[in-house]
This record gives C-alpha cells, sequence and structure tokens, in this order.
C-alpha cells in the first residue's frame, strides 16, 4: 500500500512533527510491516509549500527543516506524478493548518482515504473554545473558565478592564491564558495577578482571535489514548510529571525536563472512570482513528477533570501516545499499521 506521509506544516510545532513523521516512517518500514507499506514522504515547509521527492526524504532522514527561503509560498506545489498514487494518507501534522480539519478538508475532497479524524473532530478538536462547549454539552467535567475575543481585548479600551475584573472574579489566581488553536503550549501563560492577566491576554491575542481563560487547579496531569473509529478502545493511563511551573513548550521538548509514568499509580476506579471519559471526549468531538485526552486529577477530592483532546498527539519514538499503547500491549508497528487499517474501513 502506498502511504502518502504528510509532515512538517505551516504551525509553531513544525519541528515536533518531523519527529513524529520519522518514527512513523520507520515503523511503516520494520518489522512486520516490512514491504507491506510504500512511504512516499510529502514534506511541508514552514510557508506552506509543498514538497515531495528527494528533497523531502532528506528533511525526513536529516530532521532539518528546510529555510522557507529556498521557496516561493505562491508557488504551492511541488509533487512528482506519483503521488496521484497514493492510496492512504497519513497526516503527521500538529496544530493548525494539518490538526484543525484543513488538510482533513482537502483529503476528503480529494477521495483518498487518510488517517485519523475527518474535518468536525479535527477542527473541534483544535480549537479549545469548540472543545470545551462540546465537552459541557456532554456532561464532562471541566475547570471552570471563560472564553473571549481579541477584539475585547484589543479594540476598545473601555471594555478591557471590567473584562480583566471578570475574569478575575469568575475565575482568581492562577488561571491559564491560552489562544484557542494552538497546540504543544505555544502562547500560553500563567498569571498569578491582574496585572500579568493583563500582559497574558494582549499577548495571547497576538497569536489567536479566540482566547480562552481556565482556573488553575493543583492536580497531577494524566493522559489516556483512544484507537478505533465507531467502537474506540482507551488504553492503561499515563502520566507527566515535570520541574517547572507549568507544561509549556520547553519543558515538554526539551529532554529531562519532564518525566513519563506509564502506568500512572491510580486507585482502579479513577482508572476506569478516566478511560471511559477519555472514549467519551473521543466520541464528542466525532473524532476517528486516534487522539490522546489529557485530564487533571485532584489527589485530595478524587475530582477528575478533562483538560483536552488533541486528535493529532505527538507521535515520537518517546511520545506518549504510542508509549501508551506499548504498555497496553499494541507495538509502534502495529500501531501504525491498525492505523492504517482503520483509515481505509
Ligand atoms: N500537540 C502535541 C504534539 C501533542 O499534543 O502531543
Ligand atoms: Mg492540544
Amino acid at each position: 500500500i502506498r502511504i502518502g506521509l504528510l509532515f512538517g506544516g505551516r504551525s509553531g510545532e513544525h519541528e515536533v512533527s518531523i519527529n513524529s513523521a520519522q518514527a512513523i516512517a520507520q515503523a511503516l518500514q520494520t518489522g512486520e510491516n516490512d514491504h507491506k507499506y510504500d512511504v512516499i514522504p510529502v514534506y511541508i515547509q514552514k510557508n506552506g509549500v509543498w514538497i515531495a521527492g528527494e528533497t523531502a526524504d532528506e528533511v525526513l532522514e536529516s530532521k532539518t527543516p528546510l529555510s522557507p527561503e529556498d521557496t516561493n509560498p505562491y508557488q504551492l506545489w511541488q509533487f512528482p506524478p506519483e503521488l496521484q498514487e497514493v492510496e492512504v494518507w497519513f497526516p503527521v501534522l500538529h496544530g493548525p493548518n494539518g490538526e484543525d480539519g484543513t488538510i482533513q478538508g482537502l483529503l476528503t475532497l480529494m477521495q483518498v482515504p487518510f488517517v485519523g479524524s475527518g474535518v468536525l473532530g479535527s477542527a473541534v478538536g483544535m480549537d479549545k473554545i469548540a472543545m470545551k462547549m462540546a465537552f459541557a454539552q456532554a456532561g464532562l467535567p471541566q475547570v471552570k473558565y471563560k472564553a473571549v475575543e481579541r477584539s475585547q481585548i484589543w479594540s476598545n479600551p473601555c471594555i478591557f478592564p471590567k473584562l480583566c475584573d471578570d475574569i478575575e472574579a469568575g475565575l482568581g489566581y492562577p488561571c491559564f491564558v491560552k489562544p484557542a488553536n494552538l497546540g504543544s503550549s505555544v502562547g500560553i501563560a500563567k498569571a498569578r495577578s491582574h496585572s500579568e492577566l493583563e500582559a497574558a491576554l494582549d499577548s495571547a491575542a497576538s497569536y489567536d482571535r479566540r482566547i480562552v481563560i481556565e482556573a488553575g487547579v493543583t492536580a497531577r496531569e494524566l493522559e489516556c489514548a483512544v484507537l478505533g473509529n465507531d467502537n474506540p478502545k482507551a488504553s492503561v493511563v499515563g502520566e507527566i510529571t515535570f520541574d517547572s511551573d507549568f507544561y509549556d513548550y520547553e519543558t515538554k521538548y526539551t529532554e529531562g525536563r519532564s518525566q513519563i509514568h506509564i502506568p500512572a499509580s491510580l486507585p482502579e476506579k479513577v482508572i476506569k472512570q478516566i478511560q471511559e471519559m477519555a472514549i467519551q471526549a473521543f466520541k464528542t468531538v466525532d473524532a476517528s482513528g486516534l487522539a490522546r485526552v489529557d485530564f487533571f486529577y485532584v489527589e485530595e477530592t478524587q475530582a477528575i477533570y478533562l483538560n483536552e483532546i488533541n486528535t493529532l498527539p505527538g507521535f515520537t519514538k518517546f511520545s506518549m501516545y504510542p508509549q501508551l499503547w506499548q504498555a497496553t500491549g499494541i507495538s509502534f508497528e502495529q500501531l501504525v499499521d491498525k492505523l492504517i487499517q482503520l483509515a481505509l474501513e
């Protein structure tokens, strides 16, 4: 089967995507998958230009992004003819322009099956406000939050102080200010005071039109992997610990700054609840194929809060998603094979 591996992408998670794609490409061509798949790497540069052939192979192998100056963004495609023969697309793109339904729409129009969620699941899973609204409607527990628009922050100086007062009164400190549509904690800030809240909102507004502010909780961070289409299954539960103030981009991707614990040490009842909630979250946004669902767990009260769903979770050899399945009994190679089967269902 000819697999079109889409990676790179026009998002702040470009480098993460190259790492994920390299691990997936390797798994598609080793062990039981050897000779089963023909991998065609298609690299999307930071400026949006799609590149296939030798240059894409080189980026994948060297894990070195191509400089956008090398190509003209108006000349969007550099496709060799064999791309017409791709039988299944595997988008390994994190964040905007990849995890958010845009690529999924294009692939749907091309009428070629692809791995992962479709337009709706991807779009709802990406936008933190739409996601939270869907989860709330489904009765899934979440921390308190408030959604605001950039225009409330920037265009009217009379509204802004009142907005900050409202957020402060409703959520207290610390709270987390997040652009609604970015991944890997890009653009997220923790606010501990009125002045920090003002600065964080102003900064988040430079990333996105839509911004969400969440109440901070002192909690353990747990993650659960989901795999399947109409009858999805949940993996064992993992935990993330880290030595910084919160789980930001640097902590996520600097070696030694965060640790993964699989399985997380938890009461059986909590594990069951998390697995059920993970599947419910998956169905609520209409995800398919794969997703990683992230939770907060407050030990004292045993309260579980759903944090978010990621429809194209980090997929490097060291990432939580494949490691959770490994611990559940599905190897990395079996996992990518299964994802392709699910795409063809
Ligand atoms: N957005 C990153 C890749 C993740 O959720 O793993
Ligand atoms: Mg995310």
